[in-house]
Order: structure tokens, then C-alpha cells, then sequence
């Protein structure tokens, strides 16, 4: 038999980011990365890696040099950039500051109720039968259901939200079928506008207390938004908020059913699970790569890297760099001080990120409550999709 390649390649740095058993398990590639290859090359048009902690800070906290600024329209199904992820500062940032007082700690807080009765009512629904498939049984529906809360939507329209994303990130056909991927996209786009602009139609007419209202209502420079921002800001909160909470959830629980020592830890000694979702963020972080485009040449090491050539932020090497991270390839959930970068940094620090916090630790709570020690269904081989690590298929089972 022939021995496997590694991932990345050793002599060229030529990193396969679609591999299969990398998505599964992509820490030691990360350890190869770091300590081999400071500018590595991703599979796709041999882009530049950034993997060094320090090589994606600087670029993170430089937007006038790594734009976030790209044509992603095909991968997408939008008709203009989102806001403000497509966007740099200075426009970024104006955005920032209306929305950052809608994701403060305290208002994510008070969604915490509501998503901890969804979380048990999901756990009655299978937790009599011993097993179940975690992704499409708890971790994909409950992050929708937070965000209809969050959104002031009706939990009727839960497939719908479902169907709409899926319908973006993994369009129902055949994947190495670009054509087809881009017009299912560029349909679903399109209802995905059209959902948006009956709601902020609705909201005009009849505001309540909900984040549609607040958008049509909030003044920006003494200026209401135009539909056309609302739209590309409430298009990027159902592309951003829903699979990186469900791929969070799937990483974590794949970890914790797969080391049972630590899992108990956790069952034992429940105040560690904030801590545990921080390491398992830093450890896992399921956003593993951010797009870049330079708008000016930069020397990273002795690699001149061009203007105009995309850049790829590796965060998810960055943070098992052991320059910043004692022991980084040692999981531990009394870690202090975890300055991970699962969640970006810089101008476009996750909005979002005392939500999913509050979101994860409640239903690693409300789960380990209810269902403390399951396992990997024996014979099972758990999915991961490349892109977004989310655990596709996770056989759960437990004694009833
Ligand atoms: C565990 C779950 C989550 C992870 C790992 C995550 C990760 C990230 C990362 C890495 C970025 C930076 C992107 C970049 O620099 O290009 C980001 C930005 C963003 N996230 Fe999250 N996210 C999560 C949950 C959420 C949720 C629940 C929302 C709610 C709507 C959200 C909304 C956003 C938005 C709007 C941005 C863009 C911010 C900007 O560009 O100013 N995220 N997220």
C-alpha cells in the first residue's frame, strides 16, 4: 500500500484544506504548519497561508493592508456585500457601533431563558431512545431556533431558516457541479431578500420590540438605514449566526463523547464548561480560515506576498501556536487566560460572540444535565464538512 502524503506537503507547503481526514483532525497538520512552513500554500490556486499566532494578529488589526474587501458573490447568492463583514473600516466600523449595543452581554443574556426551555425540550425529544444524530437533531436546530428569538420571528419558520442556509453553504447538488452550486445559490439568494424585505415592509408598518424594528428605526449619522443596508446586514446575521454555532456545538460534543475523562471532568465539576467552551473554541475552532486580499505588497518572513493576491488566516494554527499557548496541543479546561481567535480579532471581532457563548454553555449545561455519559455510536464514522468544520453526521448513544 502506498504510505498516505502529508498534509501539507512537506517539501512544497501545499496545504489540502478539503482532505477529508484534515477537517476531521486538522491539529497535527496545524503543529507541521508552525513549525515548518511560516507562508504556506492552500490547495485552492496555491493561495497563501498565514498560520503564526502573531503573522494573523498583525493582519487581523490591519485592514488597510489585508482588505476584507472581496467579490464573493458566487459563493454567496448575494447581490452586494455584506455588511460590515465585506466591508473595511472606516464604513465597518460606523456599522460597529449601532450594532454592537444590540449583541451586548446583557440582551444576550436575557435570551438565555428561552434557549435553555428549547434546549430541554429538544433533549425530551430523544432522550428516552438512547441515541440520536446530534447535528440535525440538536445541533442545527437550536442555534436557528435562538435566532428567530433574536430576529422576532415565529418558531414556525424553523425548516425554513434551515432550508435558506443550507441552501448558501451547501447547496443540494452535486458538489464538484460549480454552475449548478452558484444558480442554487443565487435562488435562494434571492428568497432569502425577498423573506427580508416583507419583514422590514412588516416592521415599518407595525414595529414591536425585535432586531427588525430596531434596524428600521436606528439612525446612523443622524440618517435611518436604506433597505438595501438592512438587507446585507440581516442577509450576513442568518449566513454568520447559525452554522458556526451548530459547527461549535458538533466539534465540541464529537470531542467530549470521544475523551471520556475529560467529559467527566466537566460532568463533575460543571462550573468548568464557560472554560471548557473557550479551550474547546481554541482547540476545535470550527472557523478555522479567513479570507484576505492585500492592498499593498507585504513581506511575511522572507515571502514577499503581492498586492492584489488573496491571503489565507489560517486562526485555527494560530491558535495552537505554542509561542502564545503553553502546552497548546494539550486540551485543558482549567487553561488560563485563553486569548484564542476563534472569533476573529480586530475590526471584525465576531459580533456575535456573547451570543454563541451564552448559546454554547447553555446547552453543554442543559446536555451533560440530562444525558452525562454517551459515546460514538460503535462502527459509526462521524462526518466533518470541509469550509466550516461542522460535524455532518454524529451518531450519539447513551443508556436510556
Ligand atoms: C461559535 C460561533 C461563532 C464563531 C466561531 C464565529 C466566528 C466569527 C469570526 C472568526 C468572525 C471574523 C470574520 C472575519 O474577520 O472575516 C466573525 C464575524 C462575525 N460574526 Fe461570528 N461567529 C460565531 C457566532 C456568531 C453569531 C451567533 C452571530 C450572530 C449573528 C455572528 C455574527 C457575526 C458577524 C455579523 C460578523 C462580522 C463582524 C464584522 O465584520 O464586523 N457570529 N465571526
Amino acid at each position: 500500500m502506498e504510505p498516505k502524503e502529508q498534509n501539507p506537503c512537506p517539501h512544497t507547503g501545499v496545504l489540502n484544506i478539503i482532505d477529508p481526514e484534515y477537517t476531521a483532525n486538522p491539529q497535527p497538520a496545524y503543529a507541521r504548519l508552525l513549525a515548518e512552513h511560516r507562508v504556506a500554500k492552500s490547495i485552492a490556486m496555491h493561495s497563501p497561508i498565514l498560520s503564526r499566532y502573531e503573522d494573523v494578529m498583525y493582519a487581523l488589526r490591519h485592514p488597510e493592508i489585508f482588505s476584507s474587501e472581496m467579490d464573493m458573490k458566487v459563493l454567496l447568492g448575494t447581490r452586494r456585500p455584506m455588511i460590515p463583514q465585506q466591508i473595511d473600516p472606516p464604513r465597518q466600523t460606523r456599522y460597529r457601533k449601532i450594532l454592537d449595543l444590540r449583541f451586548s452581554r446583557p440582551r444576550m443574556q436575557a435570551l438565555e431563558p428561552d434557549l435553555r426551555r428549547h434546549a430541554q425540550e429538544v433533549i425530551d425529544g430523544f432522550v428516552e431512545r438512547g441515541e440520536c444524530e446530534f447535528d440535525s437533531e440538536f445541533a442545527v436546530p437550536l442555534p436557528c431556533r435562538a435566532f428567530l428569538t433574536l430576529m422576532g420571528l415565529p418558531q414556525e419558520e424553523l425548516d425554513l431558516f434551515i432550508e435558506l442556509k443550507n441552501g448558501i453553504i451547501r447547496p443540494p447538488v452535486d458538489p464538484m457541479d460549480m454552475i449548478a452550486a452558484t444558480e442554487f445559490r443565487m435562488k435562494t439568494g434571492e428568497r432569502i431578500y425577498a423573506y427580508f424585505e416583507k419583514m422590514i415592509e412588516d416592521r415599518r408598518a407595525k414595529p414591536c420590540d425585535d432586531m427588525m424594528t430596531y434596524l428600521t428605526t436606528v439612525e446612523l449619522d443622524g440618517q435611518p438605514l436604506s433597505d438595501e443596508e438592512i438587507l446585507d446586514i440581516s442577509y450576513l446575521f442568518l449566513l454568520g449566526g447559525l452554522d458556526t454555532v451548530t459547527a461549535t456545538l458538533g466539534c465540541s460534543m464529537a470531542y467530549l463523547a470521544a475523551n471520556p475523562e475529560q467529559r467527566r471532568k466537566l460532568v463533575a465539576k460543571p462550573e468548568l464548561i464557560p472554560n471548557a467552551v473557550e479551550e474547546l473554541l481554541r482547540w476545535e475552532t470550527p472557523v478555522s480560515l479567513l479570507p484576505r486580499v492585500l492592498k499593498q505588497n507585504v513581506t511575511i518572513g522572507d515571502v514577499e506576498l503581492r498586492e492584489g493576491a488573496l491571503v489565507n488566516l489560517l486562526i485555527g494554527a494560530a491558535n495552537l501556536d505554542p509561542a502564545e499557548f503553553p502546552d497548546a496541543m494539550h486540551v485543558d479546561f482549567e487553561r488560563e487566560s485563553i486569548r484564542h481567535v476563534a472569533f476573529g480579532a480586530g475590526a471584525h471581532r465576531c459580533l456575535g460572540s456573547h451570543l454563541a457563548r451564552m448559546e454554547l454553555r447553555a446547552a453543554l449545561e442543559e446536555w451533560h444535565k440530562r444525558i452525562p455519559d454517551y459515546a460514538i455510536k460503535a462502527g459509526a464514522v462521524p462526518k466533518v464538512s470541509p469550509g466550516i468544520r461542522e460535524q455532518l453526521y454524529l451518531p450519539l448513544v447513551w443508556s436510556a
